[in-house]
């Protein structure tokens, strides 16, 4: 039994020129760019900020957004390059099976399952609560029961609107990213400058809060598995508060990552993987510095909204109207957090049929619009139905760990590609490797470790699910298993032409 094959990085190439399985060729650099941001901005800034600041680091939560914005700076340039050598739909499940093999391929693909659908599904819930709040401000006051955690129909019926829209195909998906991510960027834009003439100096002090201060919930935080083993004494606030409100906010990073997994539908992946992945990411670190600034600076940590910290903070220095543009901004930008959140889970799943790891009927491609159609209608209903049924506030951090894990097998993957295949042609290269790449896997690792021991116990609970559908299906009609014999034999006549004309 043979765990640890892997799939070369000729054959994943190969495979995205498979007629019925490829995808059509149509980002720019600019594209990608506002599709990271799309995604990248939701949730994290618009309703997190107020628990990191409120509960856990007060005006620190500044640097929380830097600490966090470091670790995934570290992790970008390793996907960077992976993105550039591999450019291949799958993101870090493709790099996986290219560098440790197929159970790792796998375990990273079903771990991807927590960034992406149920980080939509947590989107979509946000999304519900805020939709509530703007139809009450226009005089329609929606029923509890219909939005509430558990049973939420808003959040369903607004993931199958968007599966629609994603189903136009990768061009459309686009465009009304683009005109969305105007919105909200300009949103964010607003609450920075009206904000500045709001902000008290006085609100900053004290800047770290000490440790066991009086936060904006009366309920403490649950501790996290550092503080369980008795490695951290920190409460909330304090320097230690500053982590853990970073592994928090790590969740408003989240997404630039998913840059990567539009690989086989961009047109010059190789030069504009990376860009879009800087550009996005530096973008987001810089707005969300700003935005925790401003906020904690017009209202005093302990007072802070951890529901909807932004507008209730202008509606705090009289400003309803700013409040209301915010929240309808919010509604708008979550649109494309789910949006992309859910074309990358098709895509993910897509590679994943076509090694069918999955079923193979997930890896066809409409012919009109060039897309994972059915894949993209399964994916959406299985998100509505979690979006409906699941209590995601208890779940919502799962999708931070998955996402990390993910950035430390990316972080692992780089070293061991350059270490097996180092004359691969790498337009973007990861600089000091393996300095930087092992700097990754320890934030990434610390933040994980910041994160709630309920938090690991699920993480570990459904890597183990993962196992078992695995045996009882990926690891049977895995395509490398099947066809390997022939697979392997075929790479090796690619290298050695490739070696005759060298
Ligand atoms: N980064 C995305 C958000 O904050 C997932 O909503």
């Amino acid at each position: 039994m043979n765990l640890t094959r892997t799939k070369t990085v000729e054959q994943s190439m190969r495979d995205t020129e498979e007629p019925g399985h490829k995808l059509r060729r149509s980002l720019s650099a600019l594209d990608l760019t506002v599709f990271g941001v799309g995604v990248v901005i939701g949730t994290g800034i618009f309703v997190l900020t107020g628990e990191a600041a409120g509960v856990e680091a007060g005006p620190a939560v500044a640097l929380s957004f830097v600490v966090a914005g470091i670790a995934c700076a570290l992790a970008a340039v390793c996907y960077a390059e992976f993105a550039s050598t591999v450019p291949v739909a799958g993101s870090a499940y493709t790099f996986s099976y290219a560098t440790l093999g197929e159970v790792f391929a796998w375990i990273i693909g079903w771990d991807l399952i927590l960034e992406l659908a149920l980080g939509s599904a947590t989107v979509a819930s946000g999304w519900s609560t805020y939709f509530a709040d703007v139809a009450k401000q226009a005089g329609i006051t929606l029923p509890e029961s219909i939005y509430s955690d558990g049973h939420n129909l808003v959040a369903a019926a607004i993931v199958l609107v968007l599966t629609g829209v994603i189903c136009l195909g990768i061009n459309v998906s686009a465009k009304v990213n683009a005109v969305i991510v105007t919105i909200k960027v300009g949103i964010v834009l607003l609450v920075i400058v009206a904000g500045l003439f709001f902000i008290k100096v006085s609100n900053y002090s004290p800047f770290i809060p000490p440790a066991g201060s009086q936060g904006a919930k009366s309920d403490p935080p649950d501790p996290s598995l550092l503080q369980d083993l008795g490695l951290s004494t920190g409460g909330p606030f304090g320097i230690a508060g500053i982590i853990t409100a970073a592994a928090l906010v790590f969740f408003a990073f989240i997404g630039f990552d998913v840059v990567a997994t539009a690989a086989e539908e961009t047109k010059n992946p190789q030069r504009d993987l990376p860009r879009g992945i800087f550009g996005s990411l530096a973008i987001c670190t810089v707005l969300y510095v700003a935005v925790s600034l401003v906020i904690t600076g017009m209202v005093k940590y302990d007072k802070i909204s951890v529901e909807a910290p932004l507008a209730e903070a202008f509606r705090s220095v009289g400003k309803p109207t700013i409040a209301t543009i915010i929240s309808i901004g919010a509604l708008a930008g979550l649109t494309t957090v789910m949006m992309i959140l859910m074309i990358g889970q098709s895509r993910v799943f897509f590679a994943m049929a076509r090694d069918r790891l999955l079923p193979p009927t997930f890896a066809t491609v409409n012919e009109r619009t060039g897309t994972p159609l059915r894949t993209t209608v399964t994916t959406g209903v299985v998100i509505a139905v979690m979006a409906a049924l699941l209590p995601l506030e208890e779940l919502a951090k799962l999708v931070n760990i998955g996402t990390l894990f993910a950035f430390i097998v990316v972080s692992i993957g780089v070293v061991i590609l350059r270490r097996t295949q180092p004359d691969l042609e790498r337009s973007f290269r990861v600089p000091m490797v393996p300095l930087v790449p092992i700097l990754s896997v320890l934030a990434s690792f610390y933040l994980m470790l910041n994160l709630t021991t309920v938090t690991w116990f699920r993480f570990f609970v459904w890597m183990a699910v993962g196992l078992v559908v695995y045996a009882l299906y990926g690891y049977r009609h895995s395509r490398l298993r099947t066809d390997g014999a022939d697979v392997d034999l075929r790479d090796r006549e690619v290298a050695a032409r490739s070696g005759n004309r060298r």
